[in-house]
């Protein structure tokens, strides 16, 4: 089974809530945004975002500029279906991480429990070329990238 065919099938299997990632409130990302003290126009991407909360929880505190990425069509379907009409307010991306190609330029890269599985030395070199698409923004004194 190739990687894209195992997420879908977890996330079709699956609630979001009977995976042993899932978390309530992602308490540990969003301590992590909080200390990158951006404004809520800060344009943050969530990469193998799945079914989490964490963008529910960014536009509950007023972000504005949202993207979800993940592999799985079927874990972004959950989240949207969660949100109802505020799954409007989000980019969603169904897309390989390695191989993601940024329309706009991010100031917080958020990856939670994702490039732990890039086993393979050459996905996590693109990966870490895809994870440079930074603002230039000049206003920000620095850009963050998480993963853990
Ligand atoms: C352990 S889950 C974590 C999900 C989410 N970050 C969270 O905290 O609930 C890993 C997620 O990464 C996605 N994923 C795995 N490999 C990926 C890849 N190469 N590119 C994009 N997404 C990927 C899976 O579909 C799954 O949603």
């Amino acid at each position: 089974m190739n990687k894209k065919s195992h997420w879908e099938n977890i996330y079709q299997n699956k609630l979001p809530e009977e995976v042993s990632w899932y978390q309530d409130v992602p308490t540990i990302s969003l301590e992590l945004i909080s200390v990158c003290s951006m404004s809520n126009d800060a344009v943050i991407i969530d990469v193998g975002g799945g079914a989490s909360t964490l963008s529910d929880c960014l536009l509950e505190k007023g972000y504005t500029h949202l993207t979800v990425l993940d592999l799985s069509a079927n874990a972004l379907e959950h989240s949207k279906q969660r949100l109802g009409d505020k799954a409007n307010l989000i980019d969603w991306h169904v897309d390989e991480s390695t191989q993601f190609s940024a329309s706009k330029r991010y100031d917080i890269w958020h990856d939670r429990a994702v490039f732990h599985f890039l086993t393979d030395e050459n996905d996590r070199e693109k990966y870490k070329k895809c994870s440079k698409c930074f603002s230039q923004n000049r206003r920000l004194r620095h850009h963050c990238r998480f993963c853990y």
